[in-house]
Formats: C-alpha cells, sequence, structure tokens
C-alpha cells in the first residue's frame, strides 16, 4: 500500500524539473493525479510514465495565472477522481534582471504566474474541500529567495515571499477545518530553470554544505511528505531544502 493510495494529487507545472519529479513520486505511492502546465507534449509523456506506476493521470493544458482555466482543470479533476486530496502549487518562472532594468511587463507576468497562480488554484480546491468537508493539504513551492536576497532576482524573490506568506494566511484560515498549507524553500535544485551552469559548479563547490546541487527528487520526496498523512500536525510552515545553503 502506498502513502497516497486512494488519494487524487493536483500537480502545476509538472511537464518538467521538479513538478515532473512531484508526480512521479506520488504515482509511485499510489496517488491518482491531475496535472497540468503549458506545454502538453511534455506533460502527456510525464502522464504516460505515472500510468506506467498502475495509477491513473489526467494531463491538461492550462495557464495557471488565469482563473477559467484553472477552474476548468479543477472541475475536470474532480469529474474524473470524484476529488482532490492534495494540491502542488509548483508551476514558476524566474529571470534575472537588475531591479532598476526591470520592466513592468516582468514584473506582472512573474507576480502573475508565481503568486496569482497560487492564490488561483489554492482558493479554487478549497472551495472544493470546504463543500465536500475533505481536509486537504497544499504544498507550495516557495524558494531560499523567500527568506534571504539574490542579486537580480528582486522579482522572483519578492514573488517567493509572498508565495511563504499566503502559506501561513491560508494555513491560519483554514485550520479549523482540518486544511492544512505548507512551503518548500529549495536552494540551487538541477532543472531546466537554473541560469547558468557555471554558477551552479561554483555554488555546488563552495557555498552549498552538502557540496552539490539538489535533485528534483530531493524535493518530491519533501512533497510527498507534506502532501501525506504523516505531517498531519505541520502547518503553515516552509521547510527549506537546500542542502545547508542557510546555515551561513
Ligand atoms: N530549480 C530551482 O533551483 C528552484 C529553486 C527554488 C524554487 N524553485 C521553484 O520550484 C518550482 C519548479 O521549478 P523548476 O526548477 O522545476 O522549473 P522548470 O522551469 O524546470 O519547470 C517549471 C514548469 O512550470 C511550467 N509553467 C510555467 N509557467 C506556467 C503557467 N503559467 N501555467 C502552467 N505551467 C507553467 C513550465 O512549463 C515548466 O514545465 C518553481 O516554482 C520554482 O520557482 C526552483
Amino acid at each position: 500500500m502506498g502513502r497516497l493510495s486512494g488519494k487524487t494529487a493536483l500537480v502545476t507545472g509538472a511537464a518538467r524539473g521538479i513538478g515532473r519529479a512531484i508526480a512521479l513520486r506520488f504515482a509511485a505511492e499510489g496517488a491518482n493525479l491531475v496535472l497540468c502546465d503549458l506545454n502538453p507534449e511534455d506533460l502527456r509523456s510525464v502522464a504516460a510514465e505515472a500510468e506506467s506506476q498502475g495509477v491513473k493521470a489526467m494531463s491538461t493544458q492550462t495557464d495557471v495565472a488565469r482563473r477559467e482555466e484553472v477552474q476548468r482543470m479543477v472541475d475536470a479533476g474532480i469529474a474524473e477522481f470524484g476529488m482532490v486530496h492534495a494540491l502542488v502549487n509548483n508551476a514558476g518562472i524566474f529571470f534575472n534582471a537588475p531591479f532598476e532594468q526591470t520592466s513592468d511587463e516582468q514584473f506582472d507576468r512573474m507576480m502573475a504566474v508565481n503568486v496569482k497562480s497560487v492564490f488561483l488554484v489554492s482558493q479554487t480546491v478549497i472551495r472544493h474541500w470546504l463543500r465536500e468537508e475533505i481536509k486537504g493539504s497544499i504544498v507550495n513551492l516557495a524558494s531560499i529567495g523567500a527568506a534571504i536576497a539574490f542579486t537580480d532576482s528582486s522579482a522572483y524573490c519578492t514573488s517567493k515571499g509572498a508565495v511563504a506568506s499566503m502559506t501561513r494566511c491560508i494555513a491560519l484560515e483554514y485550520g479549523p477545518r482540518g486544511i492544512r498549507a505548507n512551503s518548500m524553500a529549495p536552494g540551487i535544485i538541477d532543472t531546466p530553470m537554473l541560469p547558468s551552469a557555471e554558477d551552479s559548479r561554483y555554488w555546488a563547490d563552495n557555498t552549498i554544505p552538502l557540496r552539490r546541487l539538489g535533485a528534483p527528487g530531493d524535493v518530491a520526496d519533501v512533497a510527498l511528505f507534506l502532501a501525506s498523512d504523516e505531517s498531519r500536525y505541520i502547518t503553515g510552515e516552509m521547510i527549506f531544502v537546500d542542502g545547508g545553503w542557510m546555515l551561513q
């Protein structure tokens, strides 16, 4: 019996990177999946890989920053599986730009994809949980950038600070209904999002106490813990998954 057997999990941004690893880890533990991404081809192959582990996986092309697309995805997931028990808000974007050169369009897109999406998907799923009296678990992707500053990353760090804050507010507001919300703060994880191989090598050799970049699976294992009943008395937390980066 898997750690998520009989449960359905919705994972956003599941076509690659950390979202893909979370989807496959959850599938290995018996969860049926509602997956979404902007990239339908890669997403379909993640869904097929998940189904080869004996679960059902629905893939939807959804822009998580758009309310009507989010509503359609959640409705389709509920129609297929009856209910959703866990939500992982993973979809996100990153860019480097000096603060004074960041454009309105760049800042707005960062906030739409990294912050408003968490609001939209969480709100839509929480309404379902309140209607059905489901004690669901939300797992959000923050970042160590929610707690410290990085040069040329002000929009990204601001967005992740907002995700950490929204997570705490949801945890406080819906704790009495048995709904939990936590965030993960990964350090540098080896995915296509990473800006520069040279910087990554430097960080691995000099900055990260465990002396390696994180793997997507390192984050997926923590997401599994937070989505499952094993974390039943933990809510409103932000868990660093950073190889010790935040120690100094
Ligand atoms: N990689 C890291 O070092 C790192 C560190 C800290 C936090 N994170 C966070 O983890 C999450 C996943 O990062 P990753 O490294 O796997 O990134 P990634 O770029 O490899 O994957 C992100 C996925 O999200 C999808 N996506 C982007 N915008 C979307 C939208 N509007 N609607 C639906 N899907 C969308 C992309 O198509 C992509 O498949 C992000 O929230 C990121 O900020 C990553």
